[in-house]
């Protein structure tokens, strides 16, 4: 298969996105821009459009896809909030729609279950950016999307990025490019509490515990079913080809002689522990010299994946605080990690 690449800049973004809604309409998969990692989408009421996502990631249909509406206004349609919870559910979606934050809430019957794979609850997001929402309005329906990777592979934050994911298993790109905030959305469940409600943080992301202080009992995962697959995603993920690396103290790497190691950083500074430890044979920094977070997290996957096609044999992440976007990208890190030791 072919796939053909739009691009959706200021002035051709509405022919774009015409292009997308028309392959939707037709029951096809594109691969779609937001603020946190492109998704690849279909309209989520036609169900033989979903599996086919399922098929193209390769992703197991026990791991549920996010569902994206043009409006808060939308939410109706794909969930039922129940009473207890709704005027949380309403001072989140204000303080946060369109943006970065996912809602995990009981779906209603027009939801097929295969985008929830057979859970009672759906979860939901407006995306920021325009091109997405200018998507979902025309289509007239909710458009799930997961992020456009191969299951279980580097999240991707260019067009670029998912040509190589993706490139021959789906018809169409719209390029609306690089990703702002470039980490997955902030997953949260809401559950009433006795005197405050719980926000239950399934997978942190651009929306931190700090901003969700405010609205309630922040709460770490767990689980939120009885799934231990399912909600926020399997514990392995993200995973280079090379086995990504994570220490407690720099001192704990020793490199075994004749293999090529990468370096990921987070300021490229020597005084951290790990820039100036080893004759690396490639570094990316993700802030260099300024070690700002909000900048790390746009270029992490960025990061990953150069360090991935760079052809060394293992890659070292240098770890960073976890506070604020930290705690996603300690998250991502751990996650790679993890997937690492299980394919090795
Ligand atoms: O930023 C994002 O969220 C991106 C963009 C494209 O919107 N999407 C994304 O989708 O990251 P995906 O499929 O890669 O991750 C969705 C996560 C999965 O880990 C899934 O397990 C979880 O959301 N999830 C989906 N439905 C759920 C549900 N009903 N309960 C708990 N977790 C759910
Ligand atoms: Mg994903």
């Amino acid at each position: 298969m072919e796939t053909r690449v739009e691009i959706a800049d200021f002035e051709n973004w509405r022919a774009a996105a015409a292009e997308a809604v028309k392959a939707l309409k037709a029951g096809e998969i594109v691969a779609v821009p937001t603020e946190t990692v492109y998704g690849l989408a279909a309209d989520a009421f036609n169900a033989e459009a979903v599996a086919k996502v399922f098929e193209v990631k390769e992703r197991p249909s026990f791991d549920p896809l996010i569902v994206h509406l043009a409006k808060a206004s939308d939410l109706a349609r794909v969930a039922e909030v129940p009473e207890e919870i709704a005027p949380t559910v309403r001072r989140l979606t204000t303080a946060f729609w369109p943006g970065p934050l996912t809602l995990v809430l009981p779906k209603t019957p027009a939801v097929p279950d295969i985008v929830t794979s057979g859970l009672p609850t759906v979860a939901v997001r407006v995306s920021k950016h325009e091109v997405m929402r200018a998507i979902a309005k025309d289509l007239g329906n909710p458009v799930a999307a997961p992020s456009a990777n191969r299951f279980g592979r580097i999240s991707p934050t260019s067009a670029g990025a998912v040509m190589a994911e993706l490139g021959g298993r789906i018809p169409l790109i719209i390029d609306g490019g690089a990703c702002a905030d470039g980490l997955e959305s902030t997953i949260v469940a809401v559950e009433a509490g006795e005197k405050r409600p719980t926000i239950r943080i399934l997978r942190p992301g651009p929306v931190t515990r700090e901003q969700l202080r405010e609205f309630g009992r922040v709460v770490k995962a767990g689980r939120v079913t009885d799934r231990p697959e399912a909600p926020g995603g399997l514990e392995a993920h993200y995973a280079p080809a090379p086995p990504l690396l994570l220490f407690d103290r720099p001192e704990d790497f020793v490199p075994e002689a004749g293999k090529r190691y990468g370096l990921l950083s987070y300021r490229g500074e020597p005084r951290d522990g790990y820039h100036g430890r080893h004759a690396w044979a490639h570094v990316e920094i993700l802030s260099p010299g300024r070690g700002k977070l909000a900048e790390a997290a746009v270029r992490f996957f960025f990061a990953l994946r150069k360090l991935d096609a760079s052809g060394v044999d293992a890659i070292v992440a240098e770890p960073v605080s976890e506070v604020g976007l930290g705690v996603a990208i300690m998250d991502r890190l751990r996650r790679a990690a993890a997937g690492s030791r299980d394919s090795s």
